[in-house]
């Protein structure tokens, strides 16, 4: 049974043990989140210049709209001013800066019926986060820009938490993916990737049993483990939604092998070494 838990522990060594036994923190929003939001929403604003952000898709014609997006990406990725805000969020939830390292926030950009485009089909497979070579202590931070109802979140599949699931992680291994620079890692970047690159994902047409969805407020918290088996929910609501997420790790669990139990996660590579200090 999936639980889900509302408020932020004062302790922060019970939501990181609480979040490897798979439980799901899922928070109101705070300070640094709400202004993290806006900040991204301007970003977005600028670049896409549109007059209504959620249907730039309407506006822009798909090679502006790719081309702009991947710049805000980038941004977003790469900004000083961004590993700050979420430094400072990060410790608002009780995140001892002094051992936290994060790999940092990236837009997701989902666009109504972006299933049905085949260079889009890796944003929509069930996957692990640590299959990308993270380590099993991996919690990721997700926080939508608007409201978003159930049917636009993601799935979480808990009845794999802790049993195998067939998948080839094997073939991914970080230093690889990153051998030609970040681009790779940061997504959007080159248009065809999504048609060449090789993510990890599981066997076609596995069955991942129970599907478990949540709604979430805009600037609302989610803090789950990288190791929980997940996939993004298509949407044909009309609009884009957005969102951010990034990875951290406690560095003293990361190097005592503290973390979500590993149960089929073969991925390689040394990912930690590019994560930043909070
Ligand atoms: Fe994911």
């Amino acid at each position: 049974m999936l639980q889900f838990r509302g408020e932020i522990p004062q302790d922060n060594r019970e939501l990181r043990h609480a979040v490897y036994d798979g439980a799901v923190y899922l928070a109101s929003p705070c300070a640094g989140s709400l202004k993290l939001v806006r900040k991204a929403q301007d970003a977005i604003r600028s670049v896409l210049d549109v007059k209504e952000i959620r249907r730039a898709h309407l506006e822009l014609d798909e090679d502006t709209f790719f081309t702009r997006i991947g710049a805000l990406r980038r941004m977003i990725y790469l900004e000083e001013e961004f590993h700050n805000i979420l430094s400072d969020i990060l410790e608002e939830n009780g995140f001892d800066p002094d051992c936290t390292a994060f790999d940092p926030l990236r837009l997701r950009v989902v666009c109504p019926d972006g299933h049905l485009n085949k260079k889009a089909a890796p944003v929509y497979f069930p996957h692990r986060d640590t299959w990308y070579a993270h380590p099993q202590s991996l919690i990721v931070y997700w926080t939508p820009l608007d409201d978003l109802g159930e049917d636009e979140t993601f799935a979480i599949y808990p009845d794999y938490f802790q049993q195998n699931v067939p998948n080839n992680s094997e073939v991914f291994n970080y230093d690889e993916w990153v051998k030609d620079g970040p681009d790779l890692k940061i997504g959007w970047q080159k248009e065809d990737s999504g048609l060449t690159a090789v993510y990890p994902r599981s066997a076609e047409g596995f069955d991942p049993g129970q599907d478990v969805g949540f709604s979430c407020p805009a600037a609302g918290q989610l803090f789950i483990a990288g190791a929980h088996y997940h996939a993004t929910r298509p949407q044909n609501t009309g609009k884009i939604r957005f969102s951010l997420d990034a990875r951290l790790v406690h560095l003293e669990d990361a190097a005592s092998g503290t973390g979500a139990p590993n149960v089929d996660n073969r991925s390689s590579g040394d990912i930690l070494k590019d994560y930043i200090r909070a």
